[in-house]
């Protein structure tokens, strides 16, 4: 432990910037966007000021009594946007700073250490599956007590703080030795404040540990199981070293790609079938190698650990039906969720798969906008107990975020547990339950102005299009979706534009609010077969996709026809 006497608070001049609004998941901007100076500075001092001050509930927070958590996915900008963080949190007096070692902490880990720790909250470094690298992305969120992102009232808060600000405060420290598990004393006028450097694998592991059956996931690895997970170089690499590897038992070389990289390899760190197309040809080879080595399960989670790919021999997992199949099968093959769900949920794009699988267990399913920061009063009112979203997120009421390895570890509890194959599961899945073919189709790079336009020109029609037909069947309702919160009463409006069909299949459009310079516009199409069915999802969802391409004027407006990535 290193002790620095006593310092003084600087009170730095500053200007706000414009464009300080939390989106989807928090602030996300190019790199070097965070890099001009007081850029990162200003955002944290409006989250510090609309912790301090809580104008909705007009309480106070004296941060004398409060510990804060930070850390990161390790990308490139981490380790000085943390020091940064460290000198502004002891300027503010915050009784201890928990720092994951080298900086790291996954985003599920971090709300995991925030609920076991039992402390305010916490600041994440992360712009998620985005690529990483001076040119390319960061990102900053503010997670609560709950361990959950902030809810829409206090990312408004703060950014009404931001655009308010003329100072930010700080001390003149030199860089804490963020390697070594040590703690350092810094000491202002409003007290000490202790810095820890602690293990980031610590209370992600011990819950995991509650959750699951090391010991028959133990045995599954000792009697030949085959895995191969792809951490994508991003920050699940030393988590999924520590579990699989370690605690379990499976072969060293499961884990590949394990080394954090702060550019992710020049790689984009999102698990789907086109980023992580290599693992998907592991898994699914050309008919050349032997049966016997290609791997029996694959997975893979993106640059901040909360999305997870799952993958079976010649064999992939829609999210989806990833959720529905988790939710069918929780309480059966997992100790930790034997008594049953209290609930399960879903964002409104996602497949209707789980709420199937949920009217079957007689339990509620509820439908929420795009974010997991809409899950938090479900799960903090005991309402739910799984959720997901397409855009591989998966995750339950042990944390507050979306969880890729506690994914990757449901699998592995019910491979052991039937004993069948990912792909025996699915098919069985769908005899049962009937198939939702499901795809997203991005079309990124869009001007922002005409995308918008785009989504607003359709929003204005919307109302006149029932009875219209669409992809050869009716339109039978056509909205903007809005969710009341059935907790607190918030509503969010606006949150994306459905189309449903008289056969049973719908459309979904909205533009992305996580993207950092040019507008994304993402298309969702579901089309669903009680039989089951073994067709190709392209196949099935053409015609519904190139209708509403034309519906929405996207070549006229846009001067695209195709998505850039299909998932
Ligand atoms: C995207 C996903 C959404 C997810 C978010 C953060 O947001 O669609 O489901 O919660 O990333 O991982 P979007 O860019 O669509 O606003
Ligand atoms: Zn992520």
């Amino acid at each position: 432990m290193s002790t620095m006497s006593q310092i003084p608070i600087q009170y730095v001049t500053t200007t706000s910037f414009s464009d300080q609004r939390p989106g989807t998941s928090g602030l996300r901007k190019k790199t070097q966007v965070f890099m001009q100076p007081h850029y990162l500075e200003n955002f944290v001092q409006a989250v510090f000021n609309t912790i301090q001050k809580d104008s909705a509930h007009s309480t106070r927070t004296d941060l004398r009594q409060e510990t804060l958590v930070v850390g990161g996915d390790g990308r490139y900008y981490n380790r000085e946007a943390i020091q940064q963080i460290i000198r502004m949190a002891a300027a503010h007096g915050f009784k201890r700073i928990l720092v994951g070692r080298g900086g790291l902490l996954s985003t599920p880990a971090m709300s995991a250490v925030i609920r076991r720790q039992q402390v305010l909250g916490g600041l994440i470094l992360s712009a998620s599956h985005n690529p990483g690298g001076p040119n390319e992305d960061f990102g900053i969120k503010y997670n609560m007590r709950n361990g959950g992102p902030s809810p829409e009232r206090v990312t408004e808060a703060i950014y009404t703080h931001s655009q308010r600000l003329s100072s930010y405060a700080t001390v003149d420290t030199p860089d804490i030795d963020l390697d070594t598990l040590d703690e350092t004393v810094i000491s202002t006028i409003l007290g000490t404040t202790h810095v820890c450097v602690f293990d980031p694998l610590a209370d992600y592991t011990a819950v995991m540990q509650d959750l699951f059956d090391f010991d028959a996931l133990q045995s599954l690895f000792r009697n030949g199981f085959r895995m191969l997970f792809d951490a994508m170089h991003g920050i699940t690499g030393p988590y999924a070293q520590h579990i699989f590897e370690e605690c379990l038992g499976a072969p060293i070389g499961t884990v590949i790609r394990g080394t954090p990289l702060e550019d992710f390899g020049g790689l984009h760190p999102d698990p789907n079938l086109v980023h992580a197309a290599e693992l998907v040809a592991r898994l699914s080879p050309d008919g050349t190698e032997r049966n016997e080595t290609v791997p029996d399960f694959g997975a893979a989670c993106d640059g901040d650990g909360d999305r997870n790919l799952i993958l079976g021999r010649q064999c992939f997992v829609t999210p989806g039906d990833s959720l529905a199949i988790i939710a069918e099968h929780a309480a059966s093959c997992i100790p930790g969720y034997q008594a049953g769900l209290a609930g399960v949920a879903r964002s409104m794009p996602t497949s209707t798969a789980v709420d199937r699988v949920a009217k079957a267990l007689q339990i509620s399913c509820y439908e929420t906008p795009t974010g997991w920061k809409f899950f938090g009063n479900l799960m903090d009112a005991g309402l739910c107990t799984l959720c997901g979203e397409e855009s591989f997120g998966t995750g339950s009421n042990h944390i507050r975020e979306k969880d890729g390895l506690w994914a990757v570890l449901c699998w592995l509890s019910i491979l052991a547990t039937t004993g069948k194959s990912v792909s025996h599961i699915v098919h069985e899945h769908w005899q049962r339950f009937g198939r939702s073919y499901y795809q997203r189709h991005d079309f990124e790079g869009l001007d922002a102005a005409a995308a918008t336009a785009a989504i607003a020109a359709l929003r204005d029609t919307l109302p006149t299009l029932v009875g219209n037909s669409l992809a050869g069947s009716s339109i039978c309702e056509a909205d903007d979706f809005s969710y009341t919160d059935p907790v607190d009463g918030s509503v969010s409006a606006q949150q994306g534009l459905r189309i449903q069909l008289a056969d049973g299949s719908r459309i979904v459009c909205r533009l992305s609010g996580t993207g950092t310079g040019t507008a994304t516009l993402r298309v969702y199409a579901e089309r669903y077969d009680p039989q089951g069915g073994n067709a190709e999802p392209d196949s099935m969802l053409a015609t519904l996709i190139q209708d509403t391409v034309r519906l929405l004027e996207l070549r006229e407006r846009c001067g695209v026809e195709r998505a850039n990535v299909v998932t």
